[in-house]
């Protein structure tokens, strides 16, 4: 079945309804306050503006996990191309997109709706996911993928992809910087982790919704990964669980939403926070959202920094895992109910 059968319908199929307690809130949720942090102002090193950006972002991941980050100096038109590649390849018929399915196991390709992933409910969206490399050895992954899976026509596709994830490793090392600053922990302290490892890439495509009430684009979860760096479109439908409730993310084209990972949090010691999200629906038009996870290097135990833990005010709250070890555990046993992390360990 395909979406394109499904809009037509009076009522969607049962699998999409979520159970009440799950459901979007009957009115719009409150926007939550999510700091921008000014990234060019920081890389300035001007000491009020690298203070300021500390200060909001410790803020918020004490609090959240969730900011913005702007002035990152990613093309508007780069951004604009990623976008019109995501409306061409979900325009596309079942069974071009189903060139590059996602194979049982990987947690890579094209997914319909039909292979969701967390939660027992189906979410209302479409998924495209592929491997980013910013090992200099690799230096075409994501396009050499699209020419293979999908033929030598998607080879520009495939350029367009590759070229807004170097931009994306690059913002990621910066953010890295930043949090190295705000948890006093030095602007180089998690580098080591990240250079020249492999990350996951997601255009997500949420069809406008017949029954939007009772439906959800992406379900209640928590992020395996270090970093997310989203960017949605101007329909907005990100919502975050903050102080017992939802709340809305504006959506701002000249922003990246930024949420910490459970990967992130550990290596932390737990002093930022990752936060339950998810993704609602709408009646009215459909809705793109790009994201960008950062991955630690696979060889790389995650242990915090020995500055971040001490005997009395931080014990050690997670021990060492790899990143490898705790995507696995996600994929088999993810619950939209259940504390990965704290699961996992
Ligand atoms: C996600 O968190 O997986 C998707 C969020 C979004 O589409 O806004
Ligand atoms: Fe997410």
């Amino acid at each position: 079945m395909s979406f394109s059968i499904i809009q037509h319908q009076a009522h969607i199929p049962p699998q999409f309804i979520w159970p009440d307690h799950e459901r979007p809130c009957a009115e719009a949720p409150p926007p939550l306050d999510v700091p921008p942090i000014d990234l060019a102002g920081f890389m300035s090193g001007d000491p009020e503006a690298v203070a300021n950006a500390a200060r909001l972002i410790d803020q918020a991941c004490r609090r959240h996990g969730f900011f913005l980050v702007v002035n990152h100096g990613i093309d508007a038109d780069l951004i604009a191309r990623v976008h019109s590649s995501t409306d061409l390849f979900f325009s596309m018929p079942v069974a071009e997109k189903e060139k590059a399915m996602r194979k049982p196991g990987d947690h890579c390709g094209y997914a319909s709706s039909f292979t969701g992933r967390f939660s027992s409910k189906l979410p209302w969206k479409e998924t495209l996911s592929f491997r980013y490399s910013a090992d200099p050895n690799l230096p075409d992954i994501v396009q050499t993928y699209f020419s293979q899976t999908m033929g030598e026509d998607y080879s520009a596709f495939g350029r367009v992809l590759q070229e807004y994830c170097e931009a994306m490793s690059g913002v990621c090392l910066k953010v890295m910087e930043v949090l190295g600053v705000s948890l006093g922990v030095g602007a180089d302290c998690f580098r080591d982790f990240f250079v020249g490892n492999e990350s996951i890439m997601r255009l997500n495509y949420y069809p406008p919704c017949q029954q939007p009430e009772v439906a959800l684009g992406t379900g209640p979860h928590c992020d395996p990964t270090s970093l997310t760096i989203l960017h949605q479109d101007q329909v907005g439908g990100l919502e975050v669980y903050v102080d017992q409730k939802w709340h809305s993310i504006t959506s701002n084209p000249h922003a990246f939403v930024v949420n910490i990972g459970d990967t992130f949090m550990a290596l932390s010691n737990g002093i930022y926070k990752g936060c339950l999200h998810r993704a609602v629906v709408n009646s009215a038009a459909a809705r793109r959202s790009i994201a960008f996870f950062l991955c630690p290097k696979t060889d790389k135990v995650v242990s915090p920094p020995q500055q971040l833990l001490s005997q009395g005010n931080n014990p050690r709250l997670y021990p060492d895992f790899t990143w490898p070890a705790l995507l696995e555990f996600t994929q088999k046993h993810y619950r939209s109910d259940m504390k990965t992390l704290d699961a996992f360990v």
